[in-house]
């Protein structure tokens, strides 16, 4: 039986010797130690022998049953130690390199400069309001003075909706719906709901259906400008303008005041900057005139406070609706108002 006993674990040692992988060591355990290994079997057979024999045997079994596991125990640590080892090898990092950039990400001049704008108007009294940029037509044009037959809404041409009764809008009414082309509209809702004095500014998105060239776009930005009390005059209107353009510029630039056209005020007006692009001399931007219109504006014509639903000569005010791209273009000396929607990182990050 000793000898059978001495044999198995010659054989183990052999086999041991013989083992490439963790496989191999895994099939080598279930040779010897498993439910029909070599060893157990033989402790199994135990108790047919002599009974003198029996526990001399199976102390000397288990003796070597113990040494098989740990031998195949430091085996495996050896594996594993071998795998760490190669792994390493290949994995290798150089952690004094240093770490890649991280990238900034950049304000758009658009943004920008519409935050510029507000803080010099909330300096000024003036609060920030938004709008729906989805609009009616009563407030987009019928409201503001312009209805239907007026020649006047060309200047507005737009992008009509088709109302889809799975859609909730923000407006029960059966108006027909329209992309807003300006933000005025926001002057007759906020009168709706608000009584003078206040002074406020609304930023937002406008949208025409425009041809698009160097300043001309189809999506755009306006700041609608409200202010609305008893004494409100056109002095307050130059004053105030006067005053942003000098802030928003750092410095006197030469201004122009033109009469305009808008028949939501009367008189109205155009506020031309010379063209900061060109300076002056005559550029695509400014159309070779050296002028760019940046602020139309004008004293609130009585019709729109009679649609706001105040009564006859109780206030005045004046409205403004400037172009916030025009207004970047001015103060970046950008010539093309399409960079702003182009996507393109190299134009963005210069800002
Ligand atoms: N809403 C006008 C436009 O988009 C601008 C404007 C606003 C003019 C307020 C006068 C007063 O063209």
């Amino acid at each position: 039986m000793l000898i059978q006993l001495i044999q198995l674990k010659k054989t183990f040692c052999e086999n041991l010797s013989q083992v490439k992988t963790l496989e191999d060591l895994r099939i080598l355990k279930i040779n010897f130690l498993g439910r029909r290994g070599k060893l157990t079997l033989f402790l199994r057979e135990i108790s047919t022998f002599p009974k003198g024999e029996r526990p001399s045997m199976g102390r000397q079994a288990n003796f070597l049953k113990q040494k098989i596991e740990a031998e195949i125990k430091v085996k495996v640590r050896e594996f594993e130690k071998k795998e760490i080892e190669t792994k390493l090898k290949k994995e290798w990092i150089d952690v004094t390199l240093p770490a890649p950039k991280q990238s900034l990400g950049y304000l758009h001049p658009i943004t920008k400069v519409a935050r510029i704008i507000e803080t010099i108007f909330s300096q000024m009294g003036f609060e920030k309001v938004c709008g729906p940029e989805i609009e009616t037509e009563y407030y987009n044009f019928d409201a503001l003075n312009i209805p239907e037959s007026h020649p006047a809404r060309d200047m507005w041409d737009t992008f009509w909706l088709k109302r889809d009764a799975n859609i909730r809008m923000h407006t029960n009414d059966t108006n027909k719906l329209l992309l807003r082309t300006h933000t005025s509209p926001m002057q007759i809702r906020y009168m709706e709901t608000h009584q003078p004095p206040f002074r406020i500014i609304v930023p937002g998105k406008c949208f025409r259906h425009e041809a698009t060239d160097a300043s001309h776009e189809h999506t755009f930005y306006q700041v609608e400008g409200l202010m609305v009390g008893k004494n409100v005059t056109l002095v307050n209107l130059k004053a105030v303008l006067e005053g942003f353009v000098k802030s928003f510029f750092g410095k006197d630039l030469k201004i122009r005041w033109r009469p305009g056209y808008f028949p939501f005020v009367e008189p109205g007006f155009e506020l031309d900057v010379t063209c900061q692009v060109c300076l002056g001399k005559g550029c695509s931007v400014c159309k070779k005139t050296g002028w760019v219109e940046v602020i139309p504006c004008g004293m609130v014509h009585p019709n729109v406070f009679k649609a706001a639903g105040f009564s006859k000569d109780k206030y005045q005010g004046f409205a403004f609706g400037m172009g916030l791209d025009r207004m970047a273009m001015m103060k970046y000396k950008i010539n093309d108002i399409r960079l702003f929607h182009s996507g393109d990182l190299r134009f963005l990050k210069q800002f």
